[in-house]
């Protein structure tokens, strides 16, 4: 290298140090800041603790330097010498006296006094705008669902119940026209079942929509009335095991089991290609423990979803109304269990 590039080169990354609009920031090894170029100053904090960065989970990235643990310190940034490289998210004090995220990756430039050079990107626009994106999709999915789910309502409530009092009308009329008693009472009688299974038609479409039980009797009693009710509607055999008995709980837990068992159990039904099903749930240790369990196709979770995907996403937002967990597990031939773990 001769002297004059050198001299250009000096020059040149101090013309970028001066003009980028990436922070960069240099620290020692005690983590001080002993350098800061211009759009760092316009932002960041000056009592940013880098030191405080290699404490066991840190407030800076909160553990996420890594792809492979959720949240730990291993591979923290200002001891590891192979995340030099990685790009990784910090949360920084501004001079706004806010706490912002950046992307931030490091290198060690002198060794021997252990300086290291930050450069960090604000990402809280992307941040807000990937969220507000999510969130519409969300809404369009979520719309989309109910919209799907009143066609269905209509569908059921015109083919069956509006079919079934048509003809009950059809009947009625003819009955009054009937001169032999026998036929009267024949008659009557036809229109009798006629009603009765309008009636359990209506009992079935409820139950599906909420159940009164639930309210009523509490999770069992709703249980057992819908498992039957989905035995002899899907041909399926449900085997349920429960410690409920009468035991009732919040209503909003109740109605939070009940819909994510109830989807878990339509998942298995739709998807699992299985004739039986096992679902227990019980009360142990001051929580209340829903599992549905079947074994049959398994899938993977980060595939294109079969149907529109929102029955997992519901799950998870419906457990987090009580502060409870839903967790999958599920493998390739070998069946999927859903487990919802609720506080009480
Ligand atoms: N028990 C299961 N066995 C096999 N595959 C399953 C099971 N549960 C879910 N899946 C798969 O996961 C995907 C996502 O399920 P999710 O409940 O989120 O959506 P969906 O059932 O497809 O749609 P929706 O619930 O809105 O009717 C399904 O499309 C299916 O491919
Ligand atoms: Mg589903």
């Amino acid at each position: 290298m001769n002297v004059n590039h050198e001299l250009d080169m000096n020059n040149l990354l101090m013309q970028y140090f001066n003009h980028t609009s990436e922070k960069i920031v240099f620290v020692d090894n005690q983590g001080q800041v002993i350098a800061m170029n211009q759009a760092a100053n316009d932002i960041i904090a000056l009592d940013n603790d880098y030191e405080g960065m290699t404490n066991a989970i840190c407030n800076h990235c909160e553990g996420y330097t890594n792809e492979f643990d959720l949240q730990s310190c291993k591979q923290c940034f200002l001891e590891a010498e192979t995340v030099g490289n990685t790009s990784f998210q910090v949360f920084m004090k501004t001079i706004y006296g806010t706490v912002e995220p950046f992307t931030a990756t490091y290198q060690m430039i002198d060794e021997v006094n252990g300086v290291k050079a930050f450069t960090l990107q604000n990402v809280s626009p992307q941040i807000e705008r990937h969220d507000k994106m999510y969130q519409r999709k969300m809404m369009q999915k979520t719309i989309f669902a109910q919209e799907n789910e009143r066609k269905r309502i209509s569908r059921e409530l015109h083919d069956s119940v509006v079919q079934e009092l048509l003809n009950i009308d059809v009947e009625l009329r003819l009955l009054k026209y009937q001169q032999d008693i026998d036929q009267l009472l024949s008659d009557s009688k036809r229109i009798e079942g006629l009603m009765s299974k309008l009636i359990d038609d209506i009992r079935n479409l409820s139950v599906e929509l909420r159940p009164s039980s639930l309210d009523d009797l509490g999770l069992d009693a709703a249980f057992k009335t819908y498992f039957k009710q989905v035995e002899t509607n899907y041909g399926i055999k449900i085997t349920y095991l429960s410690n409920l008995a009468t035991n009732r709980f919040d209503s909003e837990i109740e109605t939070v089991v009940y819909r994510i068992v109830q989807e878990a159990l339509f998942n298995a039904i739709k998807y699992a290609n299985v004739d039986q099903v096992d679902i227990e749930v019980h009360v142990c240790n001051q929580k209340l423990i829903a599992e549905v369990i079947d074994r049959g196709r398994g899938f993977i979770k980060t595939d294109q979803p079969e149907g529109t995907g929102l029955g997992l996403y519901g799950m998870r937002e419906r457990a987090e109304l009580v502060n409870a967990e839903v967790t999958i597990d599920t493998q390739l031939g070998k069946g999927t269990i859903v487990t919802l773990e609720v506080p009480i």
